[in-house]
């Protein structure tokens, strides 16, 4: 069977890839463009290195700054409202993963109608709307190539997730000097997302050969360089490698998917507000263990990409490896346990059938090596708590 591969048609990788905005809209015939951000990137400098350049080509912009983190319906709704009322042609998304969903979310439903929920996956989305210019400033969620958006819906708590060419940036400007600045925490989190992209695009079952060069690359890149970047943020040379692999490993899962620590991520942090990267990182260890056994030369594979075992060495001993390599990168970088981050296990304990439902309405658990039941969900989830 054919792989069907989804990329945004242009890229700008490279320090500096900023000042390409004005070349980047021209080339894709745009020229009056909403920019949706947050309001640290509205205040940081960023969004006025960006507006200076739209103002030395002569480009008006406006700018919607009231996104928050892990977007929701309500946000969503009211970027719609404002991009009815100008007369603009694209929306260009500068900030972390959640400005650039939000701007997917924006023009899907500018273009589309409905709400969010309409188009949960697997629903299709009818009509590709106004392009959106991705321009990310943290090196995680690769959503500057990817064909997802998560909305959180405010009624159900449930973070929604949403697939389509519609969903696929048509510019992306992958500027590592954007993230120079990141604290430590978000450079670990995220960092620790888009190791999670690259190893569950390379264990999908909807994996091919061309997501695994890619997911290969990105793991090589983070793995060698994450602990780098979170100890110096000025190193250059990490920054660049944690960026790279972060659109790599995003433009791999794009078109692989990603698998059952995503699934069980997005509902700890649509219930308890742990950040994505986070609750990914709480998870990845137990469950690449659980997925192992079904895949063990997939998984000594990511082991080799990330260097942590050698060319020779059998899968066995690699996985055993990845293992290790995964539970000492969490204590390196501080990432607690749903316990530690304060969640109270009473609560946790009641949430837990809504939470493995919604992990599996989602569909990534499908694309793991082992396919988890309900019950086996329920079980990954209280092995982790801990
Ligand atoms: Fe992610």
């Amino acid at each position: 069977m054919a792989a069907l591969i989804t990329t945004p048609r242009l890229i700008a990788v490279g320090g500096g890839a900023l000042a390409e905005l004005p070349g980047l809209m021209a080339r894709l015939g745009l020229s009056r463009p909403l920019i949706v951000t947050d309001p640290y990137i509205a205040q940081c400098g960023t969004l006025d290195r960006a507006t200076a350049l739209l103002d030395r080509a002569q480009i008006p912009w406006s700018v919607f700054s009231d996104t928050v983190t892990d977007p929701t319906t309500e946000v969503i709704d009211t970027g719609v409202a404002l991009l009815r009322e100008g007369n603009f042609d694209s929306l260009v998304g500068i900030g972390g993963g959640s400005s650039i969903d939000t701007a997917k979310g924006i023009s899907v439903l500018f273009r589309n109608g409905g709400q969010i929920r309409d188009y949960k996956v697997p629903a299709e989305i009818p009509e590709v709307g106004p392009p959106v210019i991705a321009i990310p400033t943290t090196a995680g969620t690769g959503s500057e190539v990817t064909r997802f958006t998560v909305v959180t819906d405010t009624e159900t708590d449930e973070k929604v997730l949403i697939a389509g060419l519609a969903c696929c940036p048509s510019a992306a400007i992958v500027d590592y000097e954007l993230t120079l600045t990141m604290p430590l925490r978000l450079t670990a989190d995220t960092g620790i997302d888009s190791l999670t992209h690259a190893i569950e695009a390379y264990v999908s079952r909807r994996a091919s050969p061309f997501t695994d060069g890619l997911a290969k690359n990105a793991m090589g890149l983070i793995a060698r360089n994450i602990r780098a970047a979170c100890a110096e943020p000025e190193n250059r040379a990490a920054r660049e490698a944690m960026m790279l692999g972060a659109t790599t490993a995003g433009m791999a899962f794009s078109n692989a998917s990603v698998a059952l620590v995503h699934g069980m991520s997005r509902p700890i942090g649509a219930f308890f507000h742990v950040p994505h990267g986070l609750s990914n990182a709480m998870l990845l260890p137990e469950i690449t263990a659980f997925s192992a056994p079904a895949a063990l030369e997939r998984y000594a594979d990511c082991a080799r990409a990330m260097g942590v075992a050698e060319e020779g060495e059998g899968s066995q001993a690699a996985v055993a490896r990845l293992l290790d390599e995964l539970r000492r990168l969490n204590e390196d970088l501080a990432v607690p346990s749903p316990r530690a981050y304060g969640i109270e296990r009473a609560c946790y304990d009641e949430l837990l059938p809504v939470m493995a439902a919604q992990a599996l309405a989602s569909g990534s658990p499908a694309n793991n090596p082992r396919v988890p039941t309900a019950d086996e969900i329920i079980e990954l989830y209280r092995r982790v708590y801990e």
